[in-house]
């Protein structure tokens, strides 16, 4: 995928900023877990304290390593909403933001309340002052308590988002980047069924506007396997916003169920309306349209 230059070390920083969040959160889950805050809370204060600002710059970091990438692959808006790897960035983005919420109560409620007990009052209880200090430091101690109890649970609900975040991104990385499904960049590739029983597949490469393109036509069955059933296949192509074409083709055969055309036609960057016609025995021909937008 192209640019390599945003998408490698964005990757990188990516992976890295992401495993340090989810590794640190998981071992302060278990940390917190497992001990009271009374055994050492000059210790959980500066445990929950150096996290939430390692978590908080991986957050940082994984926002502009994924908004680098997310551009790259994804590069016109409408393509999140027209593109199956759009919706699930989309998905996704739900999710961190869910975690990156959690993150936030966290470091801006319960942390300051762990925090505040590593320096209590600390006065004598002889005078009055020491009376009201003494009464803040129960306050304290308590409300400390109180967040380490609730840290426990919103520590585990984090993991789970960020979880629920990986799977997510499991199923994000093994479709077709946006921008190529959308023809955007890259080669554009498509299916249209042509009959109940058959779909024509289009592949237009590189797809580039006022260059020799390399139309692949592929006729399918139900299974997506090549079809022998087609014995010959005509094109058109028009460029129908200036009246352009149709232009006839003759794309040779090139196995079965497989022709190529090798087009110069496509002169003009926008929407290309490509019409095949399939001798589908010696009778029946069948027609399938597909637009193609040309880059
Ligand atoms: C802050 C918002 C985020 C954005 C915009 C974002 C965006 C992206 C994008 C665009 C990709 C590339 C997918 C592809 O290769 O097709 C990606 C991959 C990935 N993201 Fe995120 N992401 C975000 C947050 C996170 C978080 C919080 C985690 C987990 C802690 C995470 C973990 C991953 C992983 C593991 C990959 C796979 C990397 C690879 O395949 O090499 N991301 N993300």
């Amino acid at each position: 995928m192209e640019p390599a230059w945003i998408l490698l070390p964005g990757d990188a920083v990516h992976l890295a900023a992401g495993a340090v969040w989810f590794g640190g959160l998981v071992l302060l889950a278990l940390s917190v877990r497992g001990r009271s805050i009374d055994d050492d809370p000059v210790g959980a204060a500066r445990l929950v304290s150096r996290f939430s600002t390692v978590a908080l710059w991986s957050v940082v970091a994984l926002a502009i390593s994924g908004g680098a990438m997310a551009w790259a692959l994804v590069r016109v808006p409408g393509a999140l909403t027209t593109t199956g790897y759009g919706w699930t960035l989309l998905a996704k983005l739900a999710l961190v933001g869910l975690a990156v919420a959690v993150a936030a109560y966290n470091r801006s409620r319960l942390v300051p309340a762990i925090v505040a007990r590593q320096a209590p009052a600390g006065a004598s209880v002889d005078t009055e002052a020491g009376a009201d200090a003494g009464a803040d430091e129960v306050r304290t101690v308590r409300r400390s308590r109180g967040a380490w109890r609730q840290l426990r649970t919103t520590l585990g609900i984090e993991a789970l988002l960020l979880v629920a975040v990986l799977l997510v991104t499991g199923f994000l990385v093994v479709q077709r980047p946006a921008a190529e499904a959308a023809g955007v960049t890259g080669i554009y590739d498509t299916r249209v069924a042509i009959t109940d029983e058959l779909e024509l597949e289009v592949v237009v490469d590189p797809n580039r506007a006022g260059e020799t393109n390399a139309i692949h036509l592929y006729i399918l069955d139900a299974t997506g396997r090549p079809a022998g059933e087609v014995e010959d296949l005509r094109l058109e192509l028009a460029y129908e916003p200036q009246d352009i074409g149709p232009f006839e083709i003759e794309p040779f055969p090139a196995g079965p169920g497989h022709w190529i055309a090798n087009v110069d036609e496509l002169t003009f960057p926008g929407e290309w309306r490509l019409r095949a016609t399939a001798g589908v025995d010696r009778f029946d021909e069948q027609q399938a349209e597909v637009t193609i937008p040309v880059r």
